[in-house]
């Protein structure tokens, strides 16, 4: 098969096109929602040390390498490892890193769409008027009503499927550019407003000293994979949907600078909503570590006493299903552009048939918080110990599926891939940036992978299991 110059899926207007629609993808919730509760189930400082680590050292030359390679390929990731690795001589196995992304980026949707779920339920509660005056147990037993119904987290679920499937089906480009464009600014400054309340709360500092002051004997090895299975998932790493957006880059953009961009602003995201977070957990005394429910916990409470509260609370639960929004789609985007490329499918019926798929599996994550939320499938491995098959989901995926692929990644561009083929695509020159992108990617990323995968392992307790202990 001879290279495509153009993705038969269209391509983005320009340069910022792809860099608005990949900070779309990136910004989500794993921004505003996963990455401040994490963070406080992981003892904070050193937790965020570690994930910005990990972002600037695997995060940011992974991402060049994988826009590289779906700008080379110029097709689905599964069709474009397939076309890069006979390029490069190598095995046509090599396609089965596209699968695996479409098998994560599945598993992801199918509880990101619960979670985004729940920011669509808030969004009408917060233009109701329901959190005016709240207090801390007012919110939370709010939560519990709302994630203790299966049916309700059902409905929102569906509706944000079907809205996922409404922009995927129409394709990428029209709407989708758009709607980026005002979304990441909008955000932006809603975060900040939310700072401000934050700073004027009284706990502010204790809030900064909790997110920025590190104390390594806070975090364990499994906080370190956390951190770094954060890092892929705050970027969209490791599954292809970087790779698709790529595909649809135009020739001559900068990758470097896009990715850079890109990084930075999703982390700032992160940044700023933990900022305004932990000040209002502390000055509530309430816990950092109260798990999935802590922004949906927090906010509204800054929300029902603020000036405006109920204007701003209901922007921040729209904006937030906005950016989950412009994520999900990337989710299932390979997915579909494999379907159209190779089983000569429109974009409508492949959305449909992913969608649905996802929806109907995304019911395990609507039952870990009701009817299951008491079953712990793994229990007799320690770090699962208490797990559900939410939190089993969410950490096959963001852990070990997105890490290894980003691996695989990694190989394929260093390893696999012909050197000048990678100096011609980045278009560095082949001086000092070039050379730090390729000694990253090829020495740095794969060894701290393994080694961070190794230490885990050890963590790993199976004698209950076995039936040696107690
Ligand atoms: N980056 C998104 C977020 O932070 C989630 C995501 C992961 C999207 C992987 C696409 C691929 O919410």
């Amino acid at each position: 098969m001879t290279r495509a110059k153009q993705s038969i899926h269209g391509s983005w207007s320009s340069r910022l096109a792809f860099v608005l629609a990949a900070t779309g993808s990136a910004v989500g919730l794993g921004n505003i929602w996963k990455f401040p509760y994490i963070a406080g189930e992981h003892g904070g400082g050193a937790f965020v040390l570690v994930y910005l680590a990990c972002i600037a050292v695997i995060g940011i030359p992974i991402m060049m390498a994988e826009v590289m390679l779906g700008r080379r390929g110029r097709q689905s990731p599964i069709n474009s490892m397939r076309t890069l690795a006979a390029e490069a001589g190598a095995s046509r196995y090599w396609s089965w890193l596209g699968w695996a992304g479409v098998l994560a980026g599945f598993l992801i949707l199918s509880y990101y769409s619960v979670i985004a779920g729940w920011a669509l339920a808030y969004a009408f509660r917060a233009v109701g008027g329901t959190f005016t005056g709240a207090t801390a147990d007012g919110v939370a037993s709010i939560f519990e009503r709302l994630t203790g119904d299966p049916e309700r987290l059902m409905g929102w679920h569906t509706l944000f499927m079907v809205m996922t499937m409404i922009v995927v089906a129409r394709g990428v480009r029209g709407g989708l550019e758009r709607a980026v464009k005002f979304l990441v600014p909008s955000l932006f400054v809603l975060l900040l407003l939310l700072d401000g309340y934050a700073m004027a709360s009284g706990a502010f500092d204790q809030g900064l000293a909790f997110l920025f002051r590190a104390d390594f004997a806070k975090i364990d090895a499994n906080g370190v994979l956390i951190a770094m299975g954060h890092a892929f998932f705050t970027l969209s790493l490791g599954m292809g949907a970087i790779m698709v957006y790529g595909s649809y880059l135009p020739a001559r953009a900068s990758i470097a600078k896009s990715t850079i961009t890109i990084a930075l602003l999703d982390t700032l995201v992160a940044l700023l909503a933990g900022m305004a977070i932990f000040p209002i957990v502390f000055v509530n005394g309430m816990e950092p570590g109260a798990g999935p429910g802590l922004i949906f916990q927090t906010l509204p409470i800054a929300f029902g006493h603020m000036p405006g509260g109920q204007v701003f609370g209901t922007l921040f639960f729209v904006l937030l299903v906005f950016a989950a929004w412009t994520s999900s789609i990337s989710l299932i985007e390979p997915a579909v552009a494999w379907l159209v490329e190779n089983r000569a499918m429109s974009r409508v019926r492949a959305s449909v048939i992913t969608g649905l798929t996802t929806w109907l599996f995304g019911l395990l994550t609507v039952f870990s918080f009701n009817i299951w939320s008491e079953f712990r499938p793994l229990s007799f491995v320690s770090v699962f110990r208490n797990a559900t098959v939410f939190d089993l989901l969410d950490y096959l995926t963001a852990n070990i599926m997105l890490p290894l692929g980003g691996f695989a990644i990694a190989v394929f561009s260093v390893w696999v891939m012909k050197r000048p083929d990678s100096v011609q695509e980045l278009a560095l020159g082949d001086g000092w940036a070039y050379r730090l992108w390729r000694v990253l990617v090829r020495y740095v990323t794969p060894v701290a992978v393994v080694i961070i995968f190794l230490n885990v392992t050890g963590l790993v307790d199976f004698s209950g299991f076995l039936g040696l202990s107690e």
